[in-house]
């Protein structure tokens, strides 16, 4: 199958790449490369360098004619959307619309377009099914709102096959240390370069951490299953912050010291999702523990290390 991957330089997004390649389709990337990189995707992948907001956008696609669009590519980071919903909005909602109007005109058949648990706001109760009222109280979860929104509207109106995918707090290897989702890599980080990890708030905060393998056989399976509709991809596990701090403590003995700073602007107390949705249709389900997936980041980061100690 030809797919092109919106974001596929980016954390997630590089994986998806891998594991399309892996299944034997062929992959054309699209990444303006402002927080992805080239060296995060596999040798020989084609990578367009530009914004998805560009009106050459389309001609790539038509030139491409893919049969799928996986639509990552996103301002990612919810302090950011906070401080400037302007930008967060026209990346995330315009250049999504422009991702749409391009699958429109070369007639791809299907979108697989990732959102959030963002678009649920401070949950009602947990696990947090897909048709839990969405109340974002973030900027970055408005304009995920608003991308599912048009995805659907675009799906019937022009009779794209679309699926929504709503991630958790996505974890794993390339993840940058920046941001409220990449709060692992940022512990890991400050606690590779000495620095003390910082939490914002009490730590009490709760998240559903999802590995990024995971999240990327969410992809794949999407590209044939689950024909229009929404899906929480997550665990279903609700893990404070507090606690993944202390697990990583563990696993690398750290006894450092731990800062607090204040709770973050947009940043919700508790998550945890429903994912019987996506076991039944999309007959996906998570196959890395958080014991599993924290072992090898760890053991992974260790070797790097010591890649870089020798080099
Ligand atoms: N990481 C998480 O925990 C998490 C959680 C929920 C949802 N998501 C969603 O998953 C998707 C991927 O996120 P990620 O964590 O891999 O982030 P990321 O920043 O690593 O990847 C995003 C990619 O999109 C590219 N990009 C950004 N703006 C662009 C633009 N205007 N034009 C072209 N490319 C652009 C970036 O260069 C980057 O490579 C996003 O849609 C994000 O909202 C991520």
């Amino acid at each position: 199958m030809r797919i092109l991957i919106t974001g596929g330089a980016g954390f997630i997004g590089s994986h998806v790449v891998e594991l399309c390649i892996q299944s034997g389709h062929q992959v054309l990337v699209v990444d303006n490369l402002l927080q992805g990189q080239q060296e995060n995707l596999p040798r020989d992948v084609p990578l367009v360098r530009i914004d998805i907001r560009d009106p050459a956008f389309s001609s790539i696609v038509a030139d491409f004619r893919p049969e799928v669009i996986i639509h990552q590519a996103a301002q990612v980071d919810v302090a950011a959307a906070v401080a400037d919903p302007i930008e967060d909005a026209s990346v995330n909602i315009v250049g999504t619309l422009n991702v749409l109007q391009a699958a429109v005109r070369s007639g791809v058949r299907r979108v697989v377009v990732a959102s959030s648990a963002a678009v649920y706001g401070e949950p009602r109760q947990l696990p947090v099914k897909e048709d839990h009222p969405l109340r974002p109280i973030s900027p970055y979860g408005l304009s995920k709102m608003a991308v599912e929104a048009y995805t659907r509207w675009f799906g019937e109106k022009y009779g794209i096959e679309w699926v929504i995918l709503r991630y958790g707090n996505v974890y794993g290897p390339r993840q940058r240390a920046v941001g409220e989702a990449g709060v692992l890599a940022r512990f890991l980080a400050a606690m590779r370069n000495g620095c003390r990890p910082v939490i914002f708030g009490d730590g009490k905060q709760t998240r559903d951490f999802v590995h990024v393998f995971d999240v990327a056989r969410a992809n794949l399976f999407a590209l044939t299953r689950g024909t229009c509709g929404i899906y929480n991809i997550g665990t279903g596990q609700e893990v404070s912050v507090l606690e993944l701090y202390e697990r990583l403590c563990q696993l690398l003995g750290y006894r450092g010291e731990l800062a607090y700073g204040p709770r973050r602007p947009g940043d919700i107390q508790r998550m945890a999702l429903a994912i019987e949705r996506a076991m039944d249709e999309l007959e996906w389900e998570p196959l890395i523990s958080l014991s599993k997936g924290l072992e090898e980041l760890v053991g992974q980061s260790d070797l790097e290390r010591q890649g870089r100690g020798g080099s």
